[in-house]
């Protein structure tokens, strides 16, 4: 398939489909192949084990007011995140708009100080290690970002930004720094000839490849990918992401790749985290999450994804759920459960004490007062909230439609 976005080296082909088809059994097709070699400082955990532990994680960005900034609120961007990344696993974590993904994601790579909380990588508790103590870690975590147009100085040619983390990790490659990027060209996909290419030069889904040769250049154990693939094609997505998975087959990398919608995610993720304005709400394996979410907010978001094969949207359940209105702002939060503005199902209780995320299946942790598909956890607490409103509403119209007559028969008097 020829490229139409730019003039680099062209795509390489996503095979016969149009539309994404991700898949974690996705061949490497023509590229190189990495071998499986220790990263930087050598296995730090084995497989299965967590690699990343994050407890109490929070991230309150303050807002000022007046010249002397007297802070008059915080945004409560990330708001107690508890949750572990084992190592060699994909752990996707999805969630609308401004619910506090990318500020996760940052926190984690150590790119932004949390305002509480511990993150620990490999044992080691990293959470306040200054930019000296992170230096060497810098090599094993690493970060993809968004924006493939952005995240590449244009400045520079192809070479010098994937040759960019030898340079600050004072590391020389056997065979030397380019001969290395070359190598890590070919390996996602690109033509190594194009090594003094500018970013320019390539379309949205090359540069991206370019920006995960940066981020794979120094071997790394964790890649925390945000939003890799949203601003590509749709057809160029599934190219993107089958690349990931190959690359953390032949790697041995472990994933954390943060997604606007299931649709990316669904199939390359081992377990899926489901976030909704700074906290976590469902956490689950990829095959529970889609058999029987328990979270209403997760039921909604699947509800939205287009299910290709019929079969698979009949298991389902084929009622597609319009979640009403916008994320609530996170400096003020809905009280008790934070869906509960917008939850068909919320009742007095989740408007006044906020659901625990606790373990209702052997490795399905959910934080709901009524959750799907298992039995209720509130059972007593029956009435709706949205037929509490109703009755609210109807009792004041009633009482104006009383006021009017009594006004009305005065006036008769
Ligand atoms: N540097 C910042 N200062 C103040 N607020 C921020 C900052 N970064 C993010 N936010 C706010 O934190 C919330 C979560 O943002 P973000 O993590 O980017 O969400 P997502 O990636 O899920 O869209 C949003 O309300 C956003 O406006
Ligand atoms: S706790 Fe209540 S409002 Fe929150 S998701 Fe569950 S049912 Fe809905
Ligand atoms: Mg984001």
């Amino acid at each position: 398939m020829t490229n139409p976005e730019g003039a680099g080296a062209p795509e390489p082909s996503a095979g016969a489909s149009a539309t994404p088809a991700l898949s974690k059994e996705s061949p490497s097709g023509g590229r190189a192949v990495l071998s499986k070699e220790p990263a930087g400082s050598g296995d730090v955990v084995p497989d299965g084990e967590p690699l990343l532990r994050v407890s109490g994680l929070t991230k309150h960005f303050p807002v000022t007011k007046g010249i002397f900034k007297r802070q008059v609120a915080a945004v409560k961007a990330v708001d107690g995140l508890d949750f572990d990344v084992r190592a060699g696993e994909t752990l996707g974590v999805v969630g609308e708009s401004g619910c506090g993904k990318s500020t996760m994601g940052r926190l984690i790579t150590r790119l932004l100080d949390s305002s509480s909380g511990t993150i620990e990588f490999g044992g080691q508790d990293i959470t306040h290690l200054g930019t000296a103590g992170m230096r060497p870690l810098r090599r094993d975590i690493q970060m993809i970002f968004q924006d493939p147009y952005s995240s590449l100085n244009p400045r520079h040619p192809v070479g010098a930004i994937v040759g960019a983390p030898f340079k600050l990790q004072n590391v020389e490659p056997e065979g030397g720094v380019k001969k290395e990027v070359q190598r890590l060209l070919e390996v996602v996909g690109l033509n190594p000839e194009h090594y003094n290419r500018y970013p320019h030069e390539f379309s949205g889904g090359q540069r991206q490849r370019i920006g995960i040769a940066r981020a794979l250049a120094l071997k790394p154990k964790l890649v925390v990918a945000d939003e890799p693939v949203s601003a590509l094609d749709v057809s160029i997505q599934a190219q993107v992401v089958n690349l990931l998975d190959d690359l953390q087959q032949e790697m041995g990398l472990t994933y954390v790749i943060i997604a606007h919608d299931l649709s990316v995610i669904r199939h390359v993720s081992d377990r899926i985290a489901v976030m909704y304005l700074g906290k976590i709400v469902e956490l689950t394996d990829r095959q529970s999450l889609y058999d029987r979410p328990l979270h209403p907010y997760t039921r909604a978001l699947l509800s939205a994804v287009p299910v290709p094969d019929p079969r698979g949207k009949a298991k389902r359940g084929s009622e597609r759920i319009l979640l009403q209105g916008d994320v609530p702002s996170p400096i003020k939060p809905p009280s008790g459960c934070r869906f509960h503005t917008r939850c068909w199902k919320a009742t007095r209780i989740c408007k006044a004490q906020e659901p625990p995320l606790v373990s209702l299946r052997t490795g399905h942790q959910v934080a709901c007062h009524h959750p799907e598909n298992f039995e209720d956890q509130q059972p007593d607490d029956t009435e709706l909230l949205s037929e509490v409103e109703k009755a609210n509403e109807q009792a004041a119209l009633d009482k104006t439609a009383v006021a009017q007559r009594d006004r009305e028969a005065v006036g008769k008097e």
